[in-house]
């Protein structure tokens, strides 16, 4: 098809110039003896002028495809809102290529459609110029990753989708075989067994951009269906893989926002992340830091207080006033939501503490709680008690982060990235009774606390880190078990059964024989660092076709139930009950 350039990408340089453009009508108005229409295509708008007294115009409506010949011109004023704003296009010539019906949403950055509908029309939803930006930065992330990994000797390589279930700790996608009755293959839920068998099949440094399944409550930052980029490599240690991963987040940060981030980043204890920020993807763009105040009460009158295991709080500044019982009541709704029986908030009113606990508070009490905390009028302290730090951590690690969003407490544009590290390699799940891995069977304990493992599994720390992103895990790895009888120690802990071992991890445990270098990785989630480079708090404006919450894609209708006759081939009855 005849065209000379694209729309967005003509500037002052081609005035006088014949050209031929197409696209799709953004917008269109008819002023009588002149018609404008804004041209759009993939890269940008660009304005066309027709005289309609000189040339005639066929029947035009927004989303029509038409092709246009004219000259390029200079505008008497400027068009800021355009970048090709400062040109116009005067026709001689407008042709329409193809009508469109009347799209059932606005095509434009700001469209007051529900998600839903955005969904089921994405074809259209995806023409919106601030949806294509977003497909442009990600597709940005991944050329900036491969042209540093193939830079860095990275080799990559694809790993099947049909696979069997990965330890990833989400339900499996299952695929049933239709040859092999009763046996199921599962999607995978990462690449993760296959990169280690890549390591041991001598392939040192491997990376993939890998479609990962996991079946999971899905959240703003979760996909059914997302893409990682993942990474494996042998022969070094933590410090070195780190730095080297530093160097691909500084490349993408440079390729795609223009930004030199400074490097090493910071690299903070699992344990500093969750005692100071109350989260394990803390963000430390803002303060309102967590502060132990246990040893004030251990002669507190408000028994919670002294028995309490935990005493910890953080102070909001300058919200007292606005600080109603309604709001008190939402706080201790959401400290529910973290085990905490609720929360005790003290108002600094009049330069005086005041609220419940005041009756409790000995002059003492008092005059420890300003020093350590330096409050100020109208400020307020949030409390929490518990026997589980844990849960009194990460419930006002929650009320911090809701705060400084409606405080407004985190400036737009701005990029924070930590590593968090040394986790704790297993966590105790109150639901199974027992204790699980924190990241996945494969992560490799610290040296020192191998000792640990026979007796108290609370003390054993991992060669394990994330990378978090603006309060977002945006990726995590650690460096792997080699050993084959630390591996089947871990099975164990983890109550696998000899069969289940055998089974699931048979012949992962006995490539272990044949020398396994040490070895390493992470897998980035690339929705989530496109989410955060782009602006975008909701992964689904990042993929080009993405699900909604309730995992459906309303574009395609899928999932759907299939043909009685499908269902017989792969030997599956569908039962009646729920
Ligand atoms: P992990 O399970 O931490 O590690 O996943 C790595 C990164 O993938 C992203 N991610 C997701 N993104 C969108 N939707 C989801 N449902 C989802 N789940 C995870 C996150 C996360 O940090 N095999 C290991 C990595 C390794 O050890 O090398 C793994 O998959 O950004």
């Amino acid at each position: 098809m005849e065209r000379t350039y694209y729309n967005g990408r003509i500037n002052e340089k081609n005035v006088n110039e014949e050209v031929t453009l197409v696209g799709w009508v953004h917008k269109w108005r008819n002023l009588g003896s002149i018609m404008f229409i804004d041209l759009r295509d993939t890269t940008g708008i660009v304005q066309i002028m027709v005289n309609t007294e000189e040339i005639k115009v066929p029947d035009i409506r927004n989303e029509y495809v038409i092709q246009v010949k004219g000259k390029v011109a200079l505008k008497e004023v400027e068009n800021k809102k355009l970048k090709t704003g400062k040109i116009e296009i005067v026709a001689n010539e407008v042709i329409v290529i193809n009508t469109a019906a009347q799209t059932p949403l606005i095509i434009d950055d700001k469209t007051d459609a529900l998600e839903d509908t955005r969904l089921k029309y994405r074809y259209l939803d995806l023409r919106r110029p601030c949806m294509q930006e977003i497909l442009k930065i990600r597709a940005k992330i991944v050329k900036a990753t491969h042209e540093y990994l193939d830079a860095h000797d990275f080799l990559e390589v694809e790993t099947p989708l049909l696979c069997l279930s990965t330890p990833e700790g989400a339900r499996d996608y299952l695929v049933p075989s239709r040859i092999h009755k009763g046996h199921f293959y599962a999607l995978p839920q990462s690449p993760q067994i296959y990169k280690q068998l890549l390591m041991i099949g001598g392939i040192e440094r491997y990376y993939q951009i890998a479609r990962c399944f996991r079946d999971e409550d899905l959240r703003a930052d979760r996909q059914p269906d997302f893409t990682q980029i993942d990474i494996e490599t042998s022969f070094l240690d933590q410090d070195q893989f780190l730095t080297l991963m530093e160097g691909l987040i500084a490349k993408i940060m440079k390729d795609v926002k223009g930004i030199d981030i400074s490097l090493p980043l910071r690299r903070m204890e699992y344990d500093e992340a969750v005692n100071i920020y109350g989260s394990d993807k803390p963000d430390t763009r803002f303060g309102m830091h967590l502060v132990d105040i246990k040893d004030i009460f251990t002669q507190s009158t408000f028994e919670s207080f002294r028995l309490a295991k935990s005493l910890k709080c953080i102070v909001v500044e300058n919200i007292a006033d606005k600080t109603t019982r309604k709001v008190i009541d939402n706080l201790n709704i959401e400290a529910k939501k973290f085990n905490l029986k609720g929360v005790i908030v003290l108002k600094v009113e009049n330069n005086q503490l005041s609220g419940s606990l005041t009756k409790y508070l000995s002059v003492e009490e008092s005059k420890a709680l300003k020093e350590r905390l330096n409050f100020q009028n109208n400020d307020i302290i949030i409390i929490a008690a518990s026997d589980s730090n844990r849960d009194v951590c990460f419930g006002l690690g929650a009320l911090r982060s809701s705060y400084a969003k409606t405080l407004g407490l985190i400036k737009p544009d701005t990029y924070d990235l930590l590593w968090v590290v040394h986790w704790p390699l297993f966590e105790y799940s109150e639901k199974e009774g027992r204790y699980v891995s924190n990241h996945h069977p494969f992560t490799r304990p610290c040296d020192e606390d191998i000792k640990y493992l026979d007796s108290d599994l609370s003390k054993v720390y991992a060669q394990a880190y994330d990378i978090v992103f603006n309060g977002y895990e945006a990726g995590g790895g650690s460096l792997r078990i080699f050993d084959g009888k630390v591996q089947k120690k871990i099975f164990e802990i983890l109550g696998l059964s000899e069969e289940d071992i055998q089974n699931k991890f048979g012949s992962f445990i006995q490539a272990f024989n044949y020398g396994t270098p040490p070895h390493g990785g992470m897998a980035f989630g690339l929705d989530r660092l496109t989410m955060i480079l782009a602006g975008t708090n909701n992964i689904r404006d990042v993929i080009a076709f993405p699900k909604n919450l309730s995992a459906v894609c309303p574009m395609l209708n899928a999932p759907q139930p299939v043909d009685e006759q499908q269902l017989k081939d792969l030997h599956i009855k569908i039962s009646d009950e729920d």
